[in-house]
Parts: C-alpha cells; sequence; structure tokens
C-alpha cells in the first residue's frame, strides 16, 4: 500500500476492517494467545478520569477497549467512534447485548475528529497508530480534542529488540500470521497487511518522540508480550 495516495491508502483500511469485521475478535484471541484482554485491562490504568468523565475510544471497532473502560470506570460516558462502519456495528450489537449504557457510537476519521477543542477527559485508542496515514496529525488531533491534563493512551503491536526473540517474533507475525488469518478469516490479505503495517510503524522510542513533537507532556511508553506491545501515553 506504500505507493497508494493517502486517501486511497485510508479507504483500503477502511474497507479492510468492515471485511474482517466478522472475524476480528476471534483472530485477537487466536493471534495473541488471548494476551489482548489483559493488554486493554493494562491500557485502561494509565487514564487518569474523574469517576463522571467523559472519555473518546477512538478506532474502538468491536469495542473492547471500550468494554475495559467501562470495567474500570462504570460512570463515564464513552464516545466509541471509528471510520469503518461494519467494524464498528460489531462493537455496536456486542455493547446491546451487553446492555451498556452510557455509551454511544459514532462513524469519524482520527484525522479530522468532529469535536471542538477539550472535550474530552481521556482518550483510549487500542491498534489505531500503525493504521493512520499521518501519524503527527493523528497525534495533534488526539491533544486537540482532550481538556489540559487529560490523558491519551494509545495500544499498539512495537517491535521487539530482544535479539533472538525478535527472529522467533517476524517468523511468527511475518510468516505464521497471514496463514492463520487466511484459515480463520478467510482474508490472508487483510493479516498480511499487519505486520507490513508494523514495518514501516516508528520503534517505540521514536514514537514516544513524536508524542514530544505533538505537543504532549510528559510522554512515556510501556512494554508488554515480551516487548512486542507498547502503550504510550501523553498528557494534553
Ligand atoms: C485493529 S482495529 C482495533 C480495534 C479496537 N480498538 C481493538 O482494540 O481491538 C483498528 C481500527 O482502527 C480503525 N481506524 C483505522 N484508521 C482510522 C482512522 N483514521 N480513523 C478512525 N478509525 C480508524 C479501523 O477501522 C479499525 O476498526
Amino acid at each position: 500500500m506504500n505507493d497508494l495516495s493517502q486517501s486511497e491508502r485510508s479507504r483500503r483500511v477502511q474497507t479492510m476492517f468492515t471485511r474482517i469485521a466478522g472475524r476480528y475478535d476471534l483472530m485477537n484471541r487466536v493471534m495473541t494467545g488471548g494476551r489482548d484482554i489483559a493488554w486493554r485491562r493494562e491500557a485502561v490504568r494509565h487514564l487518569n478520569l474523574p469517576s463522571d468523565g467523559r472519555l473518546l475510544d477512538l478506532a474502538t471497532g468491536t469495542a473492547d477497549l471500550a468494554f475495559a473502560v467501562r470495567e474500570r470506570y462504570p460512570r463515564v460516558q464513552i464516545e466509541a467512534m471509528d471510520f469503518s462502519h461494519g467494524i464498528l456495528l460489531g462493537g455496536v450489537v456486542k455493547a446491546k447485548q451487553r446492555a451498556e449504557a452510557n455509551m454511544f457510537f459514532g462513524v469519524g476519521d482520527a484525522l479530522a475528529l468532529p469535536f471542538p477543542d477539550a472535550t474530552f477527559d481521556g482518550i483510549t485508542n487500542g491498534f489505531l497508530l500503525r493504521n493512520v496515514v499521518d501519524l503527527p496529525r493523528c497525534l495533534r488531533e488526539l491533544r486537540r480534542v482532550t481538556k489540559p491534563g487529560g490523558a491519551v493512551v494509545c495500544l499498539e503491536i512495537t517491535h521487539p529488540q530482544t535479539p533472538v526473540f525478535k527472529q522467533v517474533f517476524q517468523l511468527y507475525f511475518y510468516k505464521m500470521v497471514p496463514v492463520i488469518g487466511g484459515l480463520i478469516a478467510g482474508d490472508p490479505q487483510a493479516y498480511s497487511y499487519l505486520p507490513n503495517s508494523l514495518t514501516r510503524f516508528p520503534p517505540a522510542k521514536p514514537l514516544r518522540d513524536l508524542f514530544v513533537a505533538a505537543g504532549y507532556r510528559d510522554p512515556y511508553f510501556k512494554l508488554l508480550g515480551l516487548g512486542t506491545m507498547a502503550i504510550h501515553v501523553g498528557l494534553a
């Protein structure tokens, strides 16, 4: 997808997530051995919301991160937003099944959020940053809609640094994941995109530097999953 225009890349990401929506949760559980649930819970621990605050879960997909926020913050108002209708519908259905109250779903693009400045007490996003076509702009936009002092918490895959494990991970991620994606989701192309999107994504420290450049206060990151996952946090 590297040679495509930004709008064409964006459109392809949008339609891809709609395509894999039905098997998305199952693929997450299989690919991570179920660890993705614990990673989302850990991400939520880095929020600093008032108990009756307002949170945006951006790129919510099937809303698992929004539900993890709900576990810890029973009273916050949660706005769950994504730019792919198909996968967002999966989140809406699950929220209905769980009889979620005070959780609102909407379609919107992380690069042009339909909210005034300083709307939210905090923002979460899981596995968004690798997919956006303009990462610095996305980080600025997340900061813009967050109240001063509110936390922007980003959970994302990262590049493991341990020499031997790095080779094992690359074998798994680049060779096996597309095969598993073909078998379970019927979409090897989407699960080839997944590792390729990591290739061009910055490692954890340069990503933290982008938080600094976007104007965040005190950005830091925490590695999880043997260094394959990172939670980046910055204060608006
Ligand atoms: C890998 S899924 C993550 C879903 C969910 N956050 C989770 O933790 O499983 C990535 C999501 O990002 C969404 N996305 C990618 N680029 C986006 C953008 N520019 N604006 C809004 N959503 C976007 C996709 O539609 C997709 O639902």
